[in-house]
């Protein structure tokens, strides 16, 4: 399927590794001409010239911390327009014990989980809005809609975030501008793997071995892990031209591990 985005010009924040650098893979497959930005240069550069040799498409790497004002404004300079975004970070660190949590775990939480993402949307979004097409993809968490003490530090900073993509994508609507979220389970990126590692480990099993226990302890219907190519093309998919009429949902991407009707 054409997804309709050849030419347009896509953003991906957060995209040298995992489900962001999928996403890229995807919309650059699909002829947008990509920007894709991290913090750390070596894996951003690699990354870029991966997808651009997959592809053959256009791929620039920007190095921004797009948790902080002078990351967002750098990214602004080196990409001043995009049709296209998709924002995504790095998990933040699971947590034990909520006392645990001091106000400096807080702010940082809010400041990549919430902050920067709402702050890129309120950026790029204006000149969607008067060219009358856009299409943004926050990736956040399931842990936004599915509270859990080990979550903490990831859920309620993207509870927010989808609380104001839900809103402002109803107040763009009107200009073609189509914001959602996308709340991923498990899916087999470095912090997964390590996991699957450490099971394998203290199990005796193998990756396949290890991922077939993992999927049985978080109860996961499709018995698997999910693979960032998969959810990169979802992505991709809410990024189609024909996903102008999808306007502030949550996608829940986990192979059926949360039970919610809706
Ligand atoms: N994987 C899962 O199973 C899973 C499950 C539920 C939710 N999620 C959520 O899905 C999102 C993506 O997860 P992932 O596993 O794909 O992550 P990942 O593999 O760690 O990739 C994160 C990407 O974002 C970049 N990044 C992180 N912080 C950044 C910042 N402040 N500014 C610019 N770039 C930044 C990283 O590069 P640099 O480090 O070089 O900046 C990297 O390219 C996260 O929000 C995570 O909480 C993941």
């Amino acid at each position: 399927m054409d997804l309709g985005i050849s030419g347009r010009v896509a953003l991906v924040a957060g995209g040298s590794a995992g489900m962001g650098k999928a996403a890229a893979m995807a919309l650059a497959g699909e002829g947008a001409a990509v920007f894709l930005s991290a913090r750390g240069e070596a894996r951003l550069v690699a990354a870029a010239a991966e997808i651009a040799a997959a592809t053959g498409g256009s791929v620039t790497p920007v190095v921004a911390d797009h948790a902080t004002a002078a990351g967002r404004a750098a990214l602004a300079a080196a990409c001043p327009r995009a049709d296209i975004l998709v924002i995504s970070v790095s998990p933040p660190a699971a947590v034990e014990d909520f006392r645990a949590i001091g106000e400096a775990d807080w702010l940082g939480s809010v400041a990549s989980g919430l902050v920067g993402p709402v702050e890129l949307i309120r950026h790029y979004s204006e000149g969607m809005a008067e060219r009358r097409w856009g299409r943004i993809v926050s990736i956040a968490t399931v842990a936004a809609k599915y509270p859990s003490e080990m979550r903490l530090l990831s859920g309620p900073a993207r509870s927010a975030l989808v609380n104001y993509c839900a809103a402002v994508g109803r107040r763009l609507a009107r200009d073609n501008v189509a914001i959602n979220c996308l709340l991923p389970g498990m899916v087999a990126t470095d912090g997964l793997e390590r996991t699957l590692s450490a099971l394998a480990g203290k199990n005796g099993l193998d990756r396949a071995g290890a991922e077939a226990l993992f999927a049985k302890q978080m109860r996961i219907p499709a018995r698997r892990v999910g693979e960032a190519d998969e959810v990169g093309k979802v992505i991709a998919m809410l990024c189609s031209d024909f996903a102008g009429y999808v306007v502030g949902q949550s996608l829940v991407v986990d192979g059926g591990m949360t039970t919610s009707l809706f």
